[in-house]
């Protein structure tokens, strides 16, 4: 039985994802599946002004908007400029009154995404903050303010509320279409397999013990590459991060397609590869670019979606095969995630690492730290 007094916050957190999901959906879909984000300034007379969306953050929150952008540009239409809350301002801003900005932060304390908001507020946007933690210096800055609902965090490496963060932006993605007349035949069907998010995610976390094995395969080397396309790019960064924050492991997060322009050099038995891939997904090129690596000795780890769609060609060229499940495609990216967390964690205990506080902190502590202490 395991000592659940002395499991880390970091898994307890991962293991949480279901009910953290769960929450979301009920918090905002109402019982006829109407979006309960209607306060301003989410009203529709605000949200039909809005010509383009900026979307800042830091670190793992800022993961969470890039591949939102995706679902932004698909259902609103309009363009969606996702950036690191420390560039901005680094260049020519194009905000103005019709921008709806939204500045994402668990904490919401971390100051770059709060002078990065300000920023925006004082061009005109509509602010938006999308928060785990209000009061907080971002909710009382910003004009309004949406909830991920993650509960209290205890480790300075966010996964529930990332997780969490990246359905709610789904979410408002869907609120702001609906406010310019778009999505009306589709939500309903699409929001049949957004009910299944947490039941999915409960699923993955089941094959906890196939990303151990994982773990003990990564330890023996001393970097990672993890490849995706689309959507999925910001989870391979995530995963990316996750290592190298909580496990203290080099890995590198890089667009497969353009992996083959200049990386691909230094392959070899050495270098580990992670590829989150789809069937249906530039298949020839997924497949080329395993041929490859398999030509350099490299060992390929597949992360890919089991059953009837599972791409058996891709499958049988790699060592490891992570089965996801099948999942609307749109969902792919919370679902994709799970396996990197948890390698992360798994890995970050093979190197006696502290998964809780790996201290990944950058000065001005007090800004960026929960607001309270375990
Ligand atoms: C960093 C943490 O300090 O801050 C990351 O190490 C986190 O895990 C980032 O994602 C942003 O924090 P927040 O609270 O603004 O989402």
């Amino acid at each position: 039985m395991k000592d659940i007094d002395k499991e880390p916050f970091f898994i307890k957190e991962i293991k949480e994802q279901p009910k953290v999901l769960a929450n979301t959906l009920t918090q905002y879909l109402g019982p006829n599946r109407h979006l309960k984000m209607t306060r301003p300034p989410l009203d529709d007379q605000t949200l039909r002004k809005v010509r383009q969306v900026y979307i800042t953050a830091c670190g793992t929150s800022f993961h969470a908007g890039m591949t939102a952008r995706y679902i932004f540009e698909e259902l609103t239409q309009l363009p969606t400029v996702v950036e690191p809350a420390s560039e901005a301002g680094r260049h020519h801003l194009l905000i103005d009154e019709n921008t709806l900005a939204v500045a994402i932060s668990q904490s919401g304390r971390s100051q770059d995404t709060l002078a990065a908001l300000n920023l925006a507020k004082s061009r005109g946007a509509v602010t938006l903050g999308l928060v785990n933690e209000s009061p907080s210096p971002l909710t009382e800055s910003a004009l309004g303010s949406i909830m991920t609902l993650a509960g209290q965090v205890f480790t300075l490496s966010s996964t529930k509320a990332f997780t969490s963060q990246t359905l709610v932006l789904g979410l408002l993605a869907v609120r702001l279409a609906q406010s310019r007349g778009l999505m009306k035949e589709k939500w309903p069907r699409d929001l049949e397999s957004l009910g299944r998010i947490p039941e999915l995610v409960r699923y993955v976390l089941t094959l906890e013990d196939k990303v151990v094995h994982m773990a003990k395969a990564l330890a023996s080397y001393d970097h990672v590459f993890i490849l995706a396309r689309g959507a999925l790019l910001p989870m391979a960064y995530e995963g990316a991060l996750k290592l190298k924050e909580v496990a203290h492991f080099h890995a590198e997060g890089y667009s497969a397609g353009e992996f083959g322009h200049g990386p691909l050099a230094m392959v070899g038995s050495h270098t580990p590869i992670i590829l989150i891939a789809f069937s249906g997904e530039a298949d020839q090129s997924n497949l080329a670019l395993i041929r490859a690596f398999r030509a350099r000795g490299a060992p390929v780890w597949l992360i890919s979606e089991d059953g009837p769609k599972k791409d058996l060609a891709m499958a049988a060229m790699s060592e490891v095969f992570f089965p996801l499940p099948a999942v609307q495609p749109r969902l792919r990216p919370i679902v994709a995630i799970i396996p990197l967390q948890l390698l992360a964690y798994h890995l970050g205990r093979l190197r006696m690492v502290d998964v809780d506080s790996p201290g990944g902190l950058l000065g001005g502590e007090d800004l960026v730290k929960p607001a309270f202490s375990p």
